[in-house]
């Protein structure tokens, strides 16, 4: 049951409505890493940041549950414009691409969050249940294909033929129909499942740091999930693109426009993983009274997880940098902005030349299998 309080709020109002205002300004911190400095990443990583901090301070206080939602949700900023970038930029359909909706979107809960009236919110018992249960072994599924997949992504430090080399071998087994579906369903079952345990969570102060990590964590992978599945099988069943290093490295991912944003994306779906996963294992251990490993466990995995994410991401953009020319890029990959996915790719069933779209038909080119040469 919930009652309208008129206490004063320990976090003023400007503090309830800076997530969503650091959400609007986020397209602008991605342009300024290839308008002005490729050292501006830093600000696309500390705006999650400070939203982590304010959702901390929200849950905390525990009064103004609208605000809180949206600060967890401006944590996944980086992977929400991803998100909307993928499907709404390289599409013809719409009047509008991932900046207008973004502006909307934003505006909206900047008003929503500055409105906001206090109330106070029962303290609900959260009990862990059965789908909190369900939650980690679905959990373990998807960290399992994790490990593996993140470990083919640290072979992008020996270059592009090892990384596919070793894609190609997992593939044998990840690609495997039976295989596929049930990590594909797991991974849905996550999203779906990790929204209602976030939003039940969210109906009780929450105290402490490891608990507002979580729940950020979560959140953020909520929208990573939904925007890097999505991505994968759009580029593989609606452009008929390879998804594999080429794909990742294509445009330089410093400088051009669209691809920054993939930096910081990419960079926190990996920490988001590590800190989401290292708090389930926490639980778990102090559930079975071993307080200190769990906490060594907890440290251990995020600062494992932070330092693969640096590497993945820093081999990415190292080898986007020395990627193939502008030209032969437009030529292959299309002007996302215009070009790449017309109504042509767009059909299922239709398969494009690769001229229209596709990096598939770079690789191919590359690899000399029919087609244009790349210059
Ligand atoms: C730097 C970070 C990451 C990069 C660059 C990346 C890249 C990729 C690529 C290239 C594929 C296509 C694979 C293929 O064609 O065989 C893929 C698929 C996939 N990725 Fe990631 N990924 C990253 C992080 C993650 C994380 C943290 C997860 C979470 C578990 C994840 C889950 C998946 C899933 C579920 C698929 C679909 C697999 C399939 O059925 O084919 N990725 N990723």
């Amino acid at each position: 049951m919930t009652s309208e309080l008129s206490v004063r709020s320990d976090v003023p109002r400007t503090g309830r409505a800076a997530p969503a205002l650091i959400g609007l300004v986020y397209p602008a911190l991605v342009w300024s890493v290839h308008a002005l400095s490729p050292f501006a990443v830093v600000l696309t990583l500390l705006a999650p940041g400070l939203c982590l901090y304010l959702a901390f301070r929200l849950a905390n206080e525990n009064r103004y549950r609208g605000a809180t939602h949206v600060a967890y949700f401006a944590v996944g900023a980086p992977a929400l414009y991803t998100f909307l970038g993928g499907w709404l930029d390289s599409q013809k359909w719409l009047p509008f691409g991932a900046n207008g909706v973004w502006v909307i979107l934003w505006s909206g809960l900047l008003i929503l969050t500055a409105v906001e009236r206090p109330k106070a919110i029962e303290e609900a018992g959260i009990r862990a249940g059965k789908l909190a249960f369900a939650h980690g072994v679905s959990a373990a599924v998807i960290t399992t294909f994790a490990v593996f997949h993140l470990a083919n992504h640290l072979t992008g430090v020996f270059g592009g033929e090892a990384h596919m080399a070793v894609m190609r071998h997992l593939r044998l087994v990840y690609r495997q129909p039976t295989v596929e579906v049930v990590l594909l369903s797991c991974v849905l079952f996550q999203v779906v499942s990790g929204a209602v345990l976030l939003l039940r969570r969210t109906r009780r102060s929450t105290v402490r740091w490891t608990e507002v990590l979580q729940n950020a964590s979560g959140a953020y992978l909520l929208l990573f999930f939904a925007s890097h599945v999505s991505a994968v099988l759009r580029a593989r069943y609606l452009q008929h693109i390879d998804t594999n290093w080429i794909w990742l490295t294509a445009d330089n991912l410093l400088t051009d426009a669209w691809s920054v944003r993939l930096v910081p994306y990419y960079f926190l779906g990996v920490v988001a993983l590590a800190v989401h996963g290292a708090s389930g294992l926490r639980w778990v251990l102090l559930e079975h009274g071993r307080r200190q490993t769990a906490e060594r466990a907890f440290l251990a995995t995020v600062a494992a997880g932070g330092l693969a994410a640096l590497t993945i991401v820093v081999a990415m953009v190292v080898a986007s940098l020395g990627g193939v020319s502008a030209a032969a890029r437009t030529k292959i990959i299309g002007d996302r902005n215009g070009g790449g996915f017309d109504g042509e790719c767009w059909r299922l069933g239709h398969r494009p030349s690769y001229e229209s779209c596709g990096v598939g038909g770079l690789f191919r080119a590359i690899s000399g299998e029919g087609g244009d040469t790349v210059e």
